[in-house]
């Protein structure tokens, strides 16, 4: 451990909790997914079974998990709001309440900060669709955000990244060591979340996620390294993607229980 983990520790400790509640967005009809699902085609991808255990309950159960998490709020379609209730009320004790969606991801993030309760300091918006996040990671990320009040799990480009014009003749390379790729979950302190959404709202403005809300108000927004596991179910490969890392990680528990008996 080097000294600015060391620091990093002792800040950690220090710093009071405070009260932080996750919106999971679960309303989307999963399009993409269901494109090439095969037999799964019939059942939204949140509901889909990864290893036999449908990915919202995954997702929420992370939450749950969560040292710094303490209510838990899904938003989901409006015909799925009782199944969601009954696949998470047996092991997910921080679930606040089912909410129902809007059109679109942005008009589903505003359902459920109406649900938030008014004591809330954080809030940590996540896609129900990403249901390899970790505890560690969640808290990671709350952690950063308790320091500088806003942070977003983010993966490092591994590849070369270019930019295009419109005729897709490359004009240039981006300097890839500063090009990160943004995940979720993104937590913002509650006041500023709630006036970058409706500012957005009141203007219009079209973001594709919850940091460009807080970027278009002049907010410093900080990246966390979620690494290269965090993925979400976007098209029907995924899923067996998901299953693979998941298996993985279980030969990689495994193994170092191993090694600590043999320690
Ligand atoms: N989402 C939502 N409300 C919407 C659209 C999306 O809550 N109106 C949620 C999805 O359920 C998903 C997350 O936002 O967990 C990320 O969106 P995406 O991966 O695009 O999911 P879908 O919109 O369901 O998929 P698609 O775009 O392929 O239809
Ligand atoms: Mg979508």
């Amino acid at each position: 451990m080097g000294f600015s983990d060391i620091l990093k520790k002792a800040r950690d400790i220090l710093t009071p909790t405070k009260h932080t509640t996750a919106i999971i967005l679960a309303a989307g009809s999963g399009e993409r997914f269901s494109a090439d699902a095969g037999e799964l085609a019939g059942i939204k991808k949140q509901f889909v079974p990864v290893l036999g255990k449908p990915v919202l309950l995954r997702t929420a159960e992370a939450f749950e998990a969560s040292s710094l998490v303490d209510d838990i709020i899904i938003v989901s379609g409006e015909e799925e709001i009782g199944l969601c209730r009954e696949l998470l009320s047996p092991t997910v004790s921080k679930l606040k309440c089912v909410v129902k969606g809007g059109a679109t991801r942005q008009e589903s993030a505003m359902a459920g900060l109406e649900a938030v309760d008014p004591k809330t300091d954080f809030i940590a918006i996540h896609d129900g669709a990403r249901c390899l996040i970790t505890s560690e990671i969640i808290d990671n990320v709350i952690r950063e955000a308790y320091h500088t009040g806003a942070a977003a799990a983010a993966e490092r480009a591994v590849d070369t990244v270019k930019y295009a014009a419109n005729d897709l003749t490359i004009e240039n390379t981006i300097d890839r060591d500063h090009v990160w790729l943004m995940k979720t979950p993104q937590i913002f302190t509650a006041n500023l979340y709630r006036a970058a959404v409706y500012s957005a709202f009141k203007e219009g403005a079209a973001v594709t996620d919850d940091c460009m809300l807080a970027e278009r108000l002049g907010f410093k927004v900080r990246v966390v390294d979620c690494g290269h596991e965090n993925i979400k179910l976007t098209y029907a490969v995924d899923r067996v993607i998901a299953e693979a890392i998941l298996t993985e990680r279980k030969r990689r528990e495994a193994q170092t229980i191993k090694e600590n008996k043999t320690k």
